[in-house]
């Protein structure tokens, strides 16, 4: 048995309408607060906005449910500087997501080039309003697994020269490049880290076959960058903390000739997670991890709720439904090795 502190998810994907309706009660049943991210189509560009999104989410959320979710703003080149301001004062959004334009699934309105929003930039320093950056330049000359290395080195380093105190959250890393740069900042930058990316390694992407359930943005790396992460998420370091990045697509939507980015891990994300700290033994790192850091970063206070984990193998069923369709979740019809106690 395994009991922690109620955790949170800091970064989701919660769709919209039907298909958010059915796939709410997957993180509800483990996780207090989710950062909820806003690319939807059309995408979440104002605070009204955002509130709306998060009514429509709480409208569809179990009425026993103590389910908190948190917003985030889509950056855009055009997005209004009265915006940041609205932001900084409402309880219900905690930051602002920058996606490069092009760089993942709905990110077609993302930003274009940093210097169009540097007044917004300049602005979230001052209100200290978190960043969260989807880490990845779009240049189709970059090979798919330097994109992130490379995002680094040419847009993030001096994006945090230029912004010092800026409060920085890169998203779901996936490389070892990433965990070094990420301990060597100070505190305004922290990174999460998703179960998938804590699992698998490309091989995955190509086991036996074409794997589209494992694919996801930014790509799975080689097994180095995998350990450097299950590294860096055990280490007891703040900087990094729990993000799933759980990201569901219709069954068609995946199976397909140009199958979409994301893996739906929901179902069984704080099992998952587990099962990667207990392969470096490090169990004893995950209440951390999961439910204190992130809280931490975002100036939130800690949960105070508990839940508990059995060590007892169960199945993951092959799909689940998703509005009118079906999503198939990491493991479909295959084990899982924790299990969350209901009560
Ligand atoms: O795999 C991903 N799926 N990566 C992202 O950045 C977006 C996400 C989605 O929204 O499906
Ligand atoms: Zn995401």
């Amino acid at each position: 048995m395994l009991t922690l502190t109620q955790p949170d998810d800091w970064h989701l994907h919660l769709r919209d309408g039907i298909s958010m309706t059915s796939i709410i009660p997957a993180t509800s049943r483990c996780f207090a607060r989710a950062l909820v991210m806003p690319n939807l189509k059309p995408p979440i560009t104002t605070c009204a906005q955002a509130l709306d999104y998060r009514k429509r989410i709480c409208a569809a959320t179990a009425p026993t449910s103590h389910f908190n979710p948190l917003m985030t703003l889509y950056l855009t080149d055009n997005t209004p500087i009265a915006e940041i301001a609205k932001a900084k004062d409402s309880t219900h959004i905690m930051g602002v997501k920058y996606y490069p334009a092009g760089a993942t699934t709905h990110s077609e309105a993302g930003v274009t080039d940093l210097r169009r929003v540097w007044t917004i930039l300049e602005a979230m320093q001052t209100y200290e309003l978190p960043l969260s950056i989807h880490g990845e330049v779009t240049a189709t000359s970059i090979d798919i697994f330097d994109r992130e290395k490379i995002f680094i080195e040419q847009i993030l380093d001096p994006l945090l020269d230029d912004f010092p105190k800026l409060r920085v959250v890169l998203e779901h890393i996936t490389t070892l490049e990433a965990v070094e740069y990420v301990f060597s900042k100070n505190h305004h930058l922290a990174a999460t880290i998703t179960a998938h990316h804590l699992l698998m390694n490309r091989n995955e992407l190509f086991n036996g076959g074409i794997r589209p359930h494992h694919y996801c943005l930014p790509v799975l790396k080689r097994e180095s960058h995998r350990q450097a992460l299950l590294m860096a998420a055990t280490s007891g370091n703040p900087k990094f903390f729990l993000g799933t990045d759980s990201a569901p697509h219709a069954v068609g939507a995946k199976e397909s000739a140009c199958g979409c980015a994301g893996i739906y891990t929901a179902p069984a994300a704080l099992e998952l997670y587990a099962e990667a700290f207990e392969q470096v033994q490090a169990l004893d790192k995950l209440e951390g991890f999961a439910s204190f850091y992130g809280a931490d970063f975002y100036r939130l206070p800690r949960n105070t709720e508990t839940v508990t984990l059995e060590k007892r193998t169960w199945q993951m069923p092959p799909d689940f439904d998703f509005g009118k369709e079906k999503v198939v979740p990491l493991r479909a019809g295959a084990n899982i090795y924790w299990q969350q106690v209901q009560t």
